[in-house]
């Protein structure tokens, strides 16, 4: 279907970094006749109009866009993918984009995801699921260490734990399975074996088979610098990422984008939307860490300013059948984003410290910041709201260049408890000079 210039009425539902960056892509994109966001945050707020909505609520973000009169919802996070939200809205006819429940279910639930990952033959850690403590335990006892339990369900990031010890180990097993800190996520844990490589993020704009592949990034989970500290919904990334040499990437390909979208497809599952794969580059290749099922948050905000191609484009193009694959077209050089998180962060926040930005003469050549957990306070004071409160973004003709005006950038801006990583890009850098 060839679009129109200003044809779309586009409606971005969710409130984190990540849509802030697709509605800024949407906001300049020449298909938009209007742009709407719900609910959107402080930021957002700046540059477009953004309704209340409880997002996680499919039929809360139908009512929404039948009122704006939306015929193109981008749908950001994975709950309301998880829980139908592209279903509800195709029933009503709008296009979405997003996978439908079915294909949702690759990041709400990790024991399907790992069942299917099995079922297919793609690599991926050995593990073994449980509902119950003491079977856990016993499994336990015979496992090596480092071990990995994960709870099943969503849990925005942290429903992982690596443990080092058989201690640790036990603790997270039984702060899963009884004393249910992740909630019903955790009715279900995985435990797994641990990979030993570096990570790093595939995004891939899906439509049933075909799909383009986006520069491949890293993110930094762990709170602190060199990789310590609890893990995070994500502390900054980078894109492109050379950890995905080629040769990987070659594989990547055939061990693992081909048969899952293959998969798919054979159990009925007409997948459009974003795949997101992590994966672990270990010494036999790479391998699955997990799935999600839309675009990474920071991962989303590094990669829409590599893009040539119009994003608005693509993804209309996966939602209504229509991707060619060979539309894609990227800029040379790098981007990075830095989370600027809370004062608590990765555990509890604290909200309502004011934040200072710097005025727009100040900023830094190619940089930008985008707004996660932030609001408006009574006096129209910008105040932080949630963990990750905003990100630096950074362009650059190199990774060296991006990553130096990131820090420019984080350095002009303050909130009371501000925190981030120093070190993000600091291993690809290293591996450059060395
Ligand atoms: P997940 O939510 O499954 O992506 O897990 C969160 C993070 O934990 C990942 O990004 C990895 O850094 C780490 N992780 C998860 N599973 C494994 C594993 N089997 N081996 C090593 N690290 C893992
Ligand atoms: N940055 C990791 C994620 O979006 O899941």
């Amino acid at each position: 279907m060839e679009l129109l210039p200003k044809s779309l009425n586009i409606l971005v539902v969710g409130s984190g970094g990540r849509e802030h960056a697709l509605l800024q892509a949407c906001l300049a994109s020449p298909l938009a006749a209007t742009v709407t966001a719900a609910p959107g945050n402080a930021g957002m707020a700046l540059e477009a109009p953004c309704h209340p909505l409880d997002s996680d609520d499919p039929a809360a973000i139908v009512a929404l866009a039948r009122k704006l009169g939306s015929n193109f919802v981008i749908v950001g996070p994975e709950v309301p993918l998880a829980n139908g939200a592209v279903d509800a809205l195709a029933a009503a006819g709008i296009t979405a984009y997003g996978p439908v429940r079915a294909g949702a279910l690759l990041e709400a639930s990790k024991t399907h995801s790992k069942a299917f990952l099995e079922r297919h033959g793609i690599p991926t850690a050995r593990a073994a699921k449980f509902a119950a403590t003491a079977p856990a335990l016993e499994y336990l006892r015979a496992h090596p260490l480092p071990v990995v339990i994960k709870a099943s369900g969503l849990a925005a990031g942290k429903g992982v734990v690596i443990a080092h010890d058989a201690a640790s180990a036990e603790r997270a097993v039984r702060d899963m399975l009884d004393a249910r800190v992740f909630g019903e996520s955790g009715a279900e844990i995985l435990i797994e074996e641990f990979m030993e490589g570096e990570e790093a993020s595939i995004m891939l704009m899906v439509c049933g088979t075909r799909f383009v592949m986006l520069p491949p990034s890293q993110d930094h989970k762990r709170a602190h610098d060199g990789d310590t500290g609890p893990n995070t919904g994500g502390m900054g990334a980078y894109a492109p990422a050379d950890v995905v040499t080629p040769e990987v990437r070659q594989r990547v390909v055939s061990e693992i984008v081909e048969p899952t979208l293959r998969g798919l497809a054979a159990e009925g599952v007409d997948y459009r939307g974003t795949l997101y794969v992590g994966i672990m580059v270990t010494a036999e290749g790479p391998k699955v860490v997990e799935f999600n099922v839309r675009f990474g948050d920071p991962e989303c905000q590094v990669l829409l300013p590599l893009f040539e191609t119009d994003p608005v484009r693509l993804m209309h193009d996966c939602a209504t059948g229509d991707l060619r694959p060979a539309d894609l077209r990227l800029r040379d050089g790098s981007a990075v984003i830095l989370t600027l998180a809370a004062h608590g962060y990765p555990g509890s926040v604290r909200k309502g410290d004011p934040i200072s930005l710097p005025a727009p003469e100040e900023m830094p050549p190619a940089t930008q910041i985008l707004h996660s957990g932030t609001k408006l306070g009574p006096e129209g004071t910008l105040l932080t709201a949630g963990g990750r409160v905003l990100g630096a973004v950074a362009r650059g003709k190199d990774l060296h260049e991006a990553v130096e005006r990131a820090y420019a950038l984080a350095a002009k801006i303050h909130f009371d408890g501000m925190h981030y990583r120093r070190d993000i890009a600091a291993r690809q850098l290293n591996r450059s000079r060395a």
